[in-house]
């Protein structure tokens, strides 16, 4: 951040120069004094106490003067603050400090309260970040909870058949993995942020890492009857391979859960010059540009209708991990016709 010069409060010239003229002025005026006295009388002691006096009032005015001057340009924005600090010390990040000068004559004090200012905004912000995360994770893990509870109630009954039971039973292990994945999520998103996650990077063949990913949704595939189409360069890589792993499930992922039966998805893995792309489309339910704005801010899902079948994170995964690789990922969509996500990865490429 630039970094603005200001005017310093306590130290300027004019200040001093004020200082200057003042002891000036009682001296010069001390001289007159002892010239009009002198005229009158050779009492040497009354001249004395005379000048004594002159100096007393004039040193007491001008103690007075300096008084007000430090009141107004330094105890009162000095109090300002410290009124602010205590209030965002308790917790009160709405505290705002009223700036008076114009941004051109900014001085130190108005520099402070600007960052104060700041602070409080960004305070503010990680509070409603907090609370948000906290209401979603909390709704996120109550929802599968209810249905751990009602279905292991259902269970205790003795006279169920065994298909029942065996289907009230994976009702439960889907639920429970629902928010084993969430908390998977929450940990991985929280490592990223911290930047705790030390990729570890390898060399590594990208066209077999990718096609081992698209392997394994293939029975999802075939549930859906859609229809693959992979047209993938040969090119190896230095990057993280767990970290890119979690980009394309949820990619591919998504691409089935959004694509409805019989629909067609594509993968593209294309090498340009010295960094990759990579592209997977379908021909699913689409997105307008307002959600395709929105589609990687956390527990985000547009589509409710499968809200059941995620938690809104993944995007959110994808987009961190992206970024902490330096890459880029777009998203291009229109309704009812589809969606194409696309990932450049930078500088990846690998030849021994
Ligand atoms: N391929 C896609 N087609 C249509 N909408 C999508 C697609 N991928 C993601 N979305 C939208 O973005 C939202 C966020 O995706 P994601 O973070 O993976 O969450 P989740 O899959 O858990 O719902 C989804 O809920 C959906 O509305
Ligand atoms: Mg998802």
């Amino acid at each position: 951040m630039k970094k603005k010069k200001v005017s310093s409060v306590g130290v300027t010239w004019s200040g001093a120069i004020v200082f200057f003229i003042l002891i000036a002025v009682i001296m010069q005026m001390a001289i007159l004094v002892y010239d009009h006295i002198r005229e009158r009388t050779d009492n040497i002691t009354w001249i004395a106490v005379l000048i004594l006096i002159e100096i007393v009032i004039l040193s007491a005015f001008c103690t007075v003067f300096d008084w007000i001057r430090r009141k107004l340009m330094i105890e009162s924005p000095t109090q300002k603050i410290l009124n602010a600090t205590e209030k965002i010390a308790e917790g009160d990040f709405s505290t705002r400090l009223k700036i008076t000068h114009e941004y051109r004559k900014y001085n130190q004090y108005d520099l402070i309260m600007e960052n104060l200012n700041k602070m409080a905004v960004e305070l503010q912000k990680n509070e409603v970040l907090k609370t948000d995360f906290i209401s979603n994770v909390s709704h996120e893990i109550k929802t599968p909870l209810a249905v751990i509870q009602n279905y292991a109630t259902l269970l205790q009954d003795d006279t169920l058949d065994s298909e029942t039971r065996n289907n009230y039973a994976k009702t439960l292990i889907a639920a429970s993995k629902r928010i084993t994945d969430l908390i998977t999520n929450i940990l991985k998103l929280n490592k990223l942020e911290n930047q705790e996650i030390q990729e570890k990077h390898e060399a590594f063949n990208l066209t077999e890492a990718l096609s081992e990913s698209v392997v394994e949704f293939e029975t999802l595939i075939e549930k859906k009857n859609l229809e693959l189409n992979c047209d993938f360069d040969d090119v190896s890589v230095f990057s993280s391979k767990s970290l890119l792993e979690i980009v394309w499930n949820n990619l591919i992922s998504n691409a089935i859960k959004f694509t409805p039966d019989n629909g067609k998805i594509e993968i593209f893995l294309k090498r340009i010059a010295k960094d990759v792309e990579i592209t997977v489309v379908d021909t699913g339910c689409g997105m307008t540009s307002e959600v395709g704005a929105k589609i990687f801010e956390k527990f985000y899902q547009a589509d409710t209708s499968h809200s059941t079948q995620g938690n809104g994170l993944g995007l959110a995964l994808v987009k961190k991990v992206i970024d902490v690789l330096g890459g880029e990922i777009s998203v291009q969509s229109e309704i009812n016709k589809g969606s194409t996500f696309t990932i450049l990865l930078k500088d990846v490429v690998y030849e021994d």
